[in-house]
């Protein structure tokens, strides 16, 4: 099927900020028909309004919400050929997130895939292909600072994404994830809904590179051109992959020393 989008229907989760907010403005740029979908109703209205495109509030969370999201894009649009899942959560942090922290993260970070793949790939099928889009992290491929459950939901994700691509590749479902490490977003400290109240929260050293979410756009569509699975923004996620797959164990020291170093208690 083409890779131009233009006049294709483009749904984009968590599209009234950050990454979502970019691939919005990217896709509707290429001319096409976006719908920003977004829990926050204001954010989701402004950028639909920014780039002439449909507002739809709802939590992906809910099967119900994600059925009801499509249905309201394929009225305004016609059949959703790109399903951008981004939105995402940090949610809780150690062994000691309680169990709706869990459940949130959970249902945010990793089910939603799940019910996005339900309501838009029967269809997708049907009418001769389709791509989703998801927005992992470098956190679903190799281990890192992240709170546990962003880790395992981003795992989760990674995995869901595979048996998709396995599973619906020969009926003209391709499958492309977003992997990147820290992007200047919400979830570092940035707030779009008012740029004067500032940009990245200080961030303790060592995490590495803060690349924009721009370019974490503009690399996503290349990768859906040239039909690849994985893109990696930062280089050094996909070296550090190869670390892991070649030797686990090492893998595991040298970053469990990693991990210590930034612990600033265990550094006297
Ligand atoms: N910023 C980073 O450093 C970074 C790194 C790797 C991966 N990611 C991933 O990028 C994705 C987008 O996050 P971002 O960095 O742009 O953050 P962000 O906070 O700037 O934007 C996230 C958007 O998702 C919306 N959202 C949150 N929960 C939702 C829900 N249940 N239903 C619908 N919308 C919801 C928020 O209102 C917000 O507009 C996430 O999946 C995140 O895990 C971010």
């Amino acid at each position: 099927m083409s890779l131009e989008f233009d006049g294709a229907c483009v749904v984009v989760t968590g599209g009234g900020h950050g990454i979502g907010r970019a691939l919005a403005e990217r896709f509707a740029a290429e001319g096409a028909k976006v719908v920003v979908a977004d829990i926050h109703a204001p954010r989701a209205e402004k950028v639909a309004q920014r780039i002439g495109g449909l507002a739809v509030p709802g939590d992906v969370a809910s099967p119900e919400a994600m059925i009801s999201l499509v249905a309201r894009a394929v009225d305004a649009f016609g059949p959703v050929r790109v399903f951008c899942s981004n939105a995402g959560i940090t949610g809780g942090f150690g062994l000691e997130s309680t169990p709706a922290q869990i459940d949130e993260v959970t249902r945010v970070n990793l089910l939603s895939h799940v019910w996005a793949a339900q309501a838009v790939v029967p269809a997708m099928v049907a009418h001769g292909g389709g791509h989703l889009v998801q927005t992992l992290s470098s956190a679903a491929l190799i281990t890192g600072p992240a709170p546990m459950g962003y880790t395992f939901t981003k795992h989760g994700a990674l995995g869901f994404a595979e048996w998709i691509q396995l599973a619906y590749g020969d009926r003209g479902i391709k499958v492309t994830c977003l992997c990147p490490n820290l992007v200047n977003t919400g979830m570092i400290g940035r707030n779009e809904d008012d740029e004067e109240a500032g940009t990245i929260s200080a961030l303790p050293e060592g995490l590495g590179d803060v690349v924009e979410p721009e370019d974490c756009a503009e690399q996503t569509l290349a990768a859906m051109r040239a039909g690849r699975f994985l893109v990696l923004p930062h280089p050094q996620v996909g070296k550090s992959f190869r670390r892991k797959g070649e030797n686990y164990d090492l893998w595991i020291d040298h970053t469990a020393q990693r991990l210590r170093a930034l612990r600033p208690g265990d550094n006297p």
